[in-house]
């Protein structure tokens, strides 16, 4: 990211102490990056400790401070308990928590098990809720303030052909932040999501345009007729999670260059005309790429 476009002064996220899921790549590194720029500690979680260690390393060699990096399988809820003890031991209460993790891959619906629905579910739903309610009642325990942001999608809002795992499981999360914006603001804790376009990243063109499957027709159907830029997201998310916003609450914010309005922003237009042939070779791409991530995991 060129962080010469972050808009924010120096220092601004200094005693933040912010946990990113799924902070070792794509847009959870962007925006730990974004965090650790202006001062805040990072706290981030992932499968791959090896990819994660990769990534605190780097940052820090860029910008200073201090990013942790942390193994855990949000699916696992003990996991999860065990990490954030490990995280409060180190300084005490999070002030920022950013559930971004998330697994994705395009499917006709159809073509989709009960394993392959929860694959996606017990991240991007479970998964999510586990990491804030452990996290939750520590705060609400401790009478501490803190920011959630989740990272979402304008599927929330609209669904989502051929992906519906994702999309129901994200609408969930939507649910979840409109819900605890308004329960739990009573204790200082708020909650507001980011519903990016396209902003590309490795894990997400593996399975979601596995190679290259729609070109750069997502590009040209944008009003904008460009993706997003990181410092772009890192910026909106600096904003909802820094200290001077507290009163956004409860908010989806999307940031897709009018892609929503334009499009709908889902894989409708660019799915709907493959046949048998090309589905399964797509399948077996994603495939490809996911037994490379679990060999990855079972190094790291
Ligand atoms: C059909 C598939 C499949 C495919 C996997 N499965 N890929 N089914 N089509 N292409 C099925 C498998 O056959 C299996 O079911 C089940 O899913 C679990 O597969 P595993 O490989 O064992 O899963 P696991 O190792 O747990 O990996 C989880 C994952 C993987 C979600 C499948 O993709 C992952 O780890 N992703 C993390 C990174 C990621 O997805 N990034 C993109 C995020 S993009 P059976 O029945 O055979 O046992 C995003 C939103 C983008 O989130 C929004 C853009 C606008």
């Amino acid at each position: 990211m060129d962080v010469s476009k972050l808009m924010f002064r120096e220092g601004l996220m200094a005693g933040e102490r912010i946990l990113v899921t799924g902070g070792g790549t794509g847009l959870g590194r962007e925006m730990t990056e974004g965090f650790l720029k202006l001062g805040a500690t990072v706290y981030i979680c992932g499968r791959r400790q090896n990819k994660l260690d990769e990534t605190a390393q780097e940052l820090m060699a860029l910008h200073g401070g201090k990013v942790v990096a942390n193994a855990c399988d949000i699916r696992d809820a003990a996991a999860i308990h065990a990490m954030v003890d490990a995280i409060w031991a180190d300084g005490g209460a999070l002030t920022g928590v950013v559930n971004n993790a998330a697994g994705n891959f395009i499917s006709r619906t159809e073509d989709l098990s009960v394993n392959g629905f929860n694959a996606i579910a017990d991240i991007v739903m479970r998964g999510t809720f586990y990491v804030t309610l452990d996290i939750g009642k520590r705060l609400i325990a401790e009478k501490k303030k803190a920011s959630f942001l989740s990272i979402l999608t304008t599927w929330v809002w609209s669904g989502s052909a051929f992906v519906v795992p994702s999309a129901m499981s994200k609408t969930a999360i939507n649910a979840m932040t409109q819900s605890l914006a308004t329960e739990w603001g009573r204790y200082g804790l708020r909650f507001n999501a980011i519903a990016p376009g396209l902003f590309p990243t490795k894990g997400m063109s593996a399975r979601l345009h596995p190679g290259g499957s729609g070109g750069n027709s997502g590009n040209a159907m944008n009003p904008m007729g460009r993706a997003g830029e990181m410092h772009e997201l890192a910026n909106l998310a600096v904003f909802l999670m820094g200290p001077g916003a507290e009163y956004v609450n409860g908010q989806t914010i999307a940031i897709d260059g009018a892609g929503f309005q334009a499009n709908g922003g889902t894989f409708y237009p660019m799915l709907h005309a493959l046949g048998d042939a090309e589905w399964d070779q797509m399948r077996n791409m994603i495939k490809g790429t996911n037994e490379k991530d679990k060999a990855e995991r079972a190094v790291g």
